[in-house]
């Protein structure tokens, strides 16, 4: 479990002796006036976050910190871009632990939707790799009909790859999510639910159908859904770690790399954290 000096010094951007230094001097004090002067405190991150006040100034203090936003079209999913504006770049500097906020899987330039970050290491690699299989559904715009496949799992794309498809099919434009961006003309809807995240994998899924994406939006991650009430650019927190907290791998394949071994002893000292 992390000291409550450290969490201090890395909400805060201090150093972790002038941390320890401001429990000493009882410079630090919870909302209700209590000093705090052991820096040697331990607390799990799942009671965080902690209202303390830093002689006159108040400050939240987290240990990990979650933000699911909502991706304009015509913005990188990048923490940094010569070229165009970042989803990193929307969220600003004032969300907590800014600099450890990691994407959650990308979206492409030309797609909105939902995109989730998160500081905590453990938990974006649960929700990215493969054998966790976490499902993300899209909603898209086509130029044309596509072939409905009556075996999703024959669907093959360009480079021979095999796509996980759960779910695809067409929807009226009465089901769309106001997110979803609708070229004028446009008459032909899809939603599609893939539990694999290569490249363009959505556009090109419908490429092999004899289709072509002009809209993309991705509507849920997991059981996370894409509010309708949040405008395109906004953010808002919540809590990942919960809502992914019963998630588990699936065995490897035969032949499959069993790459989550370590990745497995790293995620149970994240557990202990929790007390
Ligand atoms: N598939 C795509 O083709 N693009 C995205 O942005 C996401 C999934």
């Amino acid at each position: 479990m992390p000291r409550i000096d450290r969490i201090l010094a890395h909400n805060l951007g201090l150093s972790r002796r002038v941390a320890t230094r401001l429990f000493r001097d009882r410079r630090v004090t919870l909302a209700d006036g209590t000093p705090l002067t052991d820096p040697t405190l331990k607390v799990a991150p799942s009671q965080l976050p902690w209202t303390v006040r830093v002689d006159d100034d108040e400050h939240s203090l987290y240990a990990r910190y979650h933000v699911l936003q909502h991706k304009p079209v015509g913005v990188v999913t990048a923490l940094r871009d010569g070229r165009h504006p970042t989803a990193r770049g929307l969220l600003g500097d004032e969300v907590p632990l800014a600099d450890d906020l990691r994407a959650v899987g990308r979206l492409d330039l030309d797609a909105s939707g939902l995109l989730l970050w998160t500081t905590d290491g453990a938990l974006l690699h649960r929700l990215t790799h493969p054998r966790y299989a976490i499902p993300r559904t899209y909603q898209v715009a086509l130029a044309a009909p596509f072939a409905l496949p009556d075996d999703l799992g024959a669907v093959v794309l360009d480079d021979g790859y095999r796509p996980a498809i759960h779910a695809l099919a067409p929807i009226e434009r009465a089901a769309l999510h106001p997110g979803l961006g609708v070229p004028d003309g446009c008459e032909h809807f899809a939603e599609v639910t893939i539990s694999t995240g290569v490249f363009h994998e959505v556009k090109r899924i419908f490429a092999a159908l004899g289709s072509s994406v002009v809209g993309l939006c991705r509507v849920r991650y997991g059981g996370v859904e894409l509010p309708v009430d949040l405008a395109p650019g906004e953010h808002r927190a919540l809590d990942l770690h919960a809502l992914f907290a019963g998630i588990h791998p699936r065995p490897p394949a035969p032949g499959e790399s069993d790459d989550l071994a370590a990745a497995a002893g790293a995620d149970d000292d994240d557990d202990d954290d929790d007390g």
